[in-house]
């Protein structure tokens, strides 16, 4: 959350920083600014709303030519969007300026303590207390330090900071240089030919490098056109992770689609190719070299325990169906922001899965460091080469989904999901499961997978349609069984989102606990039903909808291709290819994605960036 900016090199500043916050702009959209060093000053605009609202103000009032500068997009924290509190900040000079992601936690003491020394803020924001903070450490760097003098007073600041931050600086006095700091929340340096960029993520400089350097923790970096420096807060020499962004600009761009997110749902049956490939060889068995444990440490777990957020959980709630199934290991799923808080146990045979698009969500984050001082294994599932996660994880398995840039994850859940397969199966298989044959044909059917996700797309016309002519309802209900219950409440995710419905997922057994009090008349109710694989399952989730239908509901059924006995309770049927029970989510998501993209469509609504999100939660 928050997309951050800096440069230097011989392009124009500006150009390159609204570039990059421009593919930045999903981690946060409240509000933008830019600021310039040239011609001995310090320059800014900033704007409340959209990077739009910002570029309108710079075609009006154009900043200085210059080769130094950052910029940052805002998801906002400590005080409301508006074009104070947009970021960069400023010290009482206005010769330096701050821009930030995160929170800095002991900010209203630091406030308190700069307002007792007569200096007045202009925000409300934890941000500007650094700006100040920064401003008056500099003169005395400058002594000590000479070119050194800011990155000196940013490790002087980061000293006294608690919370979870990422810090770019530049001073008026320093032309030729750009600071940057972290410390629980992302930073990466993108090192051109002459030219160097800090940034949130690798989106920001894409178009420019693909050569980056991943900070550690608690690190200060110092970039200049041809030199980066990196320390520790003590000011001890440190080194960054060098890496090569493997995806391309194309790939961080619409490519003709009016959104991202339509984008991105199209892109799923090569984002489960390519996180499929490689992992089964030619004799039908898993190749998982990536979990880095031995065999007999993989038949030593005893419990797995699955911690996500969001898309993300939904995700982990299908591995434990298919883990606990193919392994018979007692599987638990914990919503990452409760699990430190619940003491849970955990023991060296205790196995973490923690999924994480982005690598960097500070409540799965957190929970996976408290998970890894219980003594726990701990691997992750994640999309981000690099990212905090990952790095923090003893071992990780890679989704290859490529850059997400809509703020709804889509193609990040369907790669999820085949990460998780993988893993039960591979545990299945190193501990010699009980159902060799299926576990033999689960693996064939996956590798069918990405063609059973491309015909679903080919069927999603209707489905469009719907969307359309649903688009003034004010609340939609969703039901599954089995699987199909957490794909109904990523249905129902997706629909709140992106359209502001008012949508609740229910395990359809629950529906007569309570529920179906809020069936009346014409309400949609969308049904996942299960496979006739599992006749039972399939047969009660039959009566499911008969009961509702009873009471005046609209029922919109997602059911596999053949399944006859509920069409005489559907008021529209949607069909998708037949995949066993376990592998369903696969192709039943797909429609309730397309639905949620384009009902929000239908009403007007921006499906990239919708209201109050941001893509990157980088806060607790
Ligand atoms: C919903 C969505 C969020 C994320 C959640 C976790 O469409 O995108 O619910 O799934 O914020 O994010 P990651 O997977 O990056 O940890």
């Amino acid at each position: 959350m928050c997309g951050i900016v800096g440069y230097v090199g011989p392009k124009t500043a500006l150009d390159v920083v609204i570039e990059g916050l421009r593919r930045l702009e999903y981690r946060g959209y409240d509000s933008a600014g830019v600021a310039v060093v040239a011609d001995g000053g310090l320059t800014s605009r900033k704007k409340a709303g959209k990077l739009g609202n910002l570029e309108k103000e710079l075609a009006a009032h154009p900043l200085p030519e210059s080769g130094l500068g950052l910029g940052h997009t805002r998801w906002a924290t400590h005080g409301g969007p508006t074009d104070g509190n947009a970021h960069p900040h400023f010290d009482s000079t206005g010769r330096v300026a701050v821009v930030h992601n995160g929170i800095i936690e002991n900010f209203a003491a630091l406030r308190e303590e700069l307002q007792q020394a007569g200096i007045t803020l202009a925000s409300e924001t934890d941000t500007e207390v650094v700006a100040h903070l920064l401003g008056q450490q500099f003169p005395g760097c400058v002594e000590s330090h000479g070119d050194g003098a800011l990155a000196e007073a940013m490790r002087r600041v980061c000293r006294r900071l608690d919370g979870a931050f990422t810090l770019v600086a530049v001073h008026a006095d320093a032309p030729d240089v750009v600071v940057g700091a972290r410390l629980n929340s992302p930073l990466v340096v993108g090192v051109g030919e002459g030219e160097a960029f800090l940034c949130s993520d690798v989106a920001g400089f894409i178009g420019h490098t693909r050569e980056a350097i991943e900070l550690g923790q608690a690190q200060v970096v110092e970039v200049r056109s041809n030199a980066v420096v990196i320390t520790d807060f003590a000011g001890e020499p440190a080194a960054g992770k060098p890496f090569h962004v493997d995806w391309d600009v194309a790939a961080a761009e619409k490519g003709g689609y009016d959104y991202f997110m339509d984008k991105e749902i199209d892109e799923q049956p090569q984002a489960v190719a390519d996180t499929l490939l490689g992992r089964i060889s030619a004799e039908g068995r898993l190749q998982l070299d990536e979990m880095r444990m031995s065999e007999s440490e993989l038949r030593s777990v005893d419990k797995v325990i699955v911690i996500a957020a969001g898309t993300s959980y939904h995700a982990g709630m299908i591995a434990k169906y298919a883990i606990e199934h193919w392994t018979r290991i007692p599987v638990e799923v914990e919503l990452a922001s409760e699990f430190r808080y619940r003491d849970p146990i955990l023991t060296r045979d205790t196995l973490v899965l923690v999924i994480s698009q982005s690598g960097e969500t500070a409540d799965t984050l957190m929970a996976l460091r408290h998970a890894k001082d219980q003594h726990a294994r701990v691997l992750a599932i994640c999309n981000s080469n690099g990212a905090t996660i990952p790095r923090e994880a003893d071992a990780v398995v890679y989704t290859h989904g490529g850059p997400e840039i809509a703020v709804a994850s889509t193609k990040a859940f369907l790669t999820q999901l085949i990460a998780c397969y993988l893993v039960g199966l591979y545990l299945a298989q190193v501990r010699a499961a009980k159902f060799p044959d299926e576990i033999a044909d689960i693996l064939e059917q996956l590798s069918q997978a990405p063609a059973k996700v491309r015909e679903t797309l080919d069927r999603m016309g209707p489905v469009r349609e719907l969307g359309r002519l649903l688009k003034d309802e004010g609340r939609v209900l969703f039901l599954g069984r089995h699987v199909g219950y957490p794909v109904a409440l990523e249905g129902a995710l997706k629909l709140k989102e992106l359209a502001y419905v008012h949508a609740e997922g229910f395990a359809a057994g629950e529906l007569k606990h309570g529920p179906i009090a809020l069936v009346d008349q014409g309400l949609p109710v969308v049904v996942v039903v299960p496979p006739a694989d599992r006749p039972l399952l399939h047969d009660k989730i039959v009566s499911n909808i008969q009961e509702i239908r009873a009471r005046g509901a609209r029922t919109i059924v997602i059911a596999e291709d053949g399944d006859t006995a509920v069409a005489p309770f559907a008021d529209t049927l949607i069909y998708v290819p037949e995949l066993p029970t376990l592998l369903q989510p696969l192709v039943a998501t797909v429609p309730l994605q397309v639905f949620a993209s384009a009902l929000a469509d239908a009403k007007g609504l921006d499906v990239d960036q919708p209201r109050n999100l941001a893509k990157s939660v980088t806060v607790e």
